[in-house]
């Protein structure tokens, strides 16, 4: 079993190139369900989570074709199925992201009901309340949704909270349904704007892009495209928040610093210095001990819950008390007890934890249970005192590309062992 062994106490030094995002990856390439044809998608992130993607895109009958640097060519005009197939959705619930096109495209889709997952229960239930009221004849059966429709209309839908996969799966059914579609109460999130700056490229007709309020006409066809995926902006805010951990100093090439305002703003309270040097690139150092802040996660341009664990580790460590509330995910507290291992002071009230800092965390045996905690814990293990192992590495690899290296690289004693 493959672990991460951590040896603490070495500042960050150099820099680190941020990979294409992945939560505008996933979309991207269920975009391409869209149009007939081949498309071109530029700085795709070599993720596990990607490959899933593909692997689902190939059983519905597409072609790939992997350039170098990070580009992927797609041929989509082998579409032959409608069916993404549990095992693929239970290992990533993002499958879901299909939905929409296949029904708009083909007019049926048979997708495997995503399971829970560690951090909540993450129902879809937005998703195919959206897809009814565009005209789609659902039925829910042996853990599948199936759903058919001979063409969608376009329809006015309200989400009770702004779902950033909820609104890029409608939007890309919208964008082929009979009609005017409104989605109010939309994601604003910068991936869900790329998302439908790419769908615009293709031919769509969508207005309100960032705001709550997304207007799309429908169009009777849509042709494929050459596309340049955005920076990951939780990657990035990851890798600030590494130098909050360890100290030192790092410069960030290929970020989108609007994209990253309230991560900055937070972190510069605690007391990290960032600087943005140009339109991509920001630099980042550590003066001293940080001060405790309060963190509440928001929908954009709030605080990011998938940053959440990770700036609890600064909190760990700084000088006083800080409250960091949970309002996304209903149970995405499980880092909490493995930084409680590592001597962390945290105390969990609900949708609160109560973070006291302590002088310096100290190296143990942890286990990562979800793809942004297991971010939390390198940061953890670059934090303490001697040697930290992560396992359940299955997860960091599907959201992170070569962060070892990339930490490596920048003056951490970091390598994988085999425990
Ligand atoms: C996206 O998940 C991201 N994933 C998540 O990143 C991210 O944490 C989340 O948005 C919030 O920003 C991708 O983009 C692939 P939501 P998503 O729908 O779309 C509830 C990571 O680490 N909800 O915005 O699934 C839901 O339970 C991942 O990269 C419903 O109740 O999140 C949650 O409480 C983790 N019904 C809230 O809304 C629905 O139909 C927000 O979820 C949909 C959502």
């Amino acid at each position: 079993m493959e672990q991460l062994e951590i040896k603490g106490g070495h500042a960050l030094k150099g820099s680190v190139r941020i990979s294409g995002a992945k939560n505008a990856a996933l979309p991207m390439l269920a975009a391409t369900l869209l149009a007939q044809g081949m498309f071109r998608l530029r700085d795709v992130p070599s993720l596990e989570d990607v490959n899933t993607f593909i692997r689902l895109l190939e059983e519905l009958g597409f072609t790939f074709d992997a350039g170098e640097d990070n580009q992927l060519a797609i041929d989509s005009s082998g579409l032959s199925s409608h069916e993404a197939p549990y095992e693929l959705v239970r290992m990533m619930r993002a499958s879901v992201l299909v939905l929409g096109p296949l029904v708009a495209r083909l007019g049926k889709a048979r997708v495997a009901l995503p399971g829970g997952c560690a951090i909540g229960a993450r129902p879809i239930d937005f998703h195919l309340k959206g897809l009814e009221l565009m005209g789609a004849k659902l039925t829910l059966k042996e853990g599948y949704v199936d759903a058919r429709a001979r063409r969608l209309s376009g329809a006015r839908i309200y989400f009770d909270i702004p779902s950033v996969t909820a609104t890029e799966n409608l939007m890309m059914a919208a964008c082929l349904a009979n009609g005017k579609t409104v989605l109010e109460n939309a994601a604003r999130e910068p991936e869900v704007v790329a998302l439908g700056q790419m769908l615009q490229e293709m031919g769509a007709n969508i207005r309100g892009l960032g705001t709550e309020t997304v207007v799309i006409e429908g169009v009777r066809e849509l042709k494929p495209v050459d596309w340049k995926i955005i920076p990951d902006r939780i990657e990035a805010g990851t890798y600030l928040m590494a130098v909050g951990a360890a100290g030192g100093q790092l410069i960030l090439e290929n970020v989108v610093p609007s994209h990253l305002e309230a991560i900055i703003g937070k972190l510069r309270e605690a007391g990290l210095s960032i600087d943005v040097l140009d339109e991509t690139t920001v630099k980042v150092r550590k003066r001293g001990r940080l001060k405790s802040v309060d963190v509440k996660t928001l929908p954009y341009p709030g605080f990011p819950t998938d940053l959440q664990a990770q700036i609890m580790v600064l909190m760990a460590n700084a000088g006083g008390l800080s409250v960091i509330t949970e309002t996304i995910f209903e149970n995405r507290f499980m880092h909490v007890a493995e930084l409680r291992r590592l001597g962390a002071d945290i105390r969990v009230e609900g949708r609160s934890a109560i973070v006291r800092g302590v002088p310096s965390l100290t190296g143990a045996p942890v286990m990562a249970t979800d793809l942004r905690a297991s971010a939390c814990l390198v940061l953890a293990g670059l934090a303490a005192k001697g040697k930290t192992t992560v396992a359940g590495l299955n997860h960091l690899n599907r959201g992170y590309e070569r962060m070892d290296e990339k930490l490596r690289e920048a003056g951490a004693r970091i390598r994988y062992v085999t425990a």
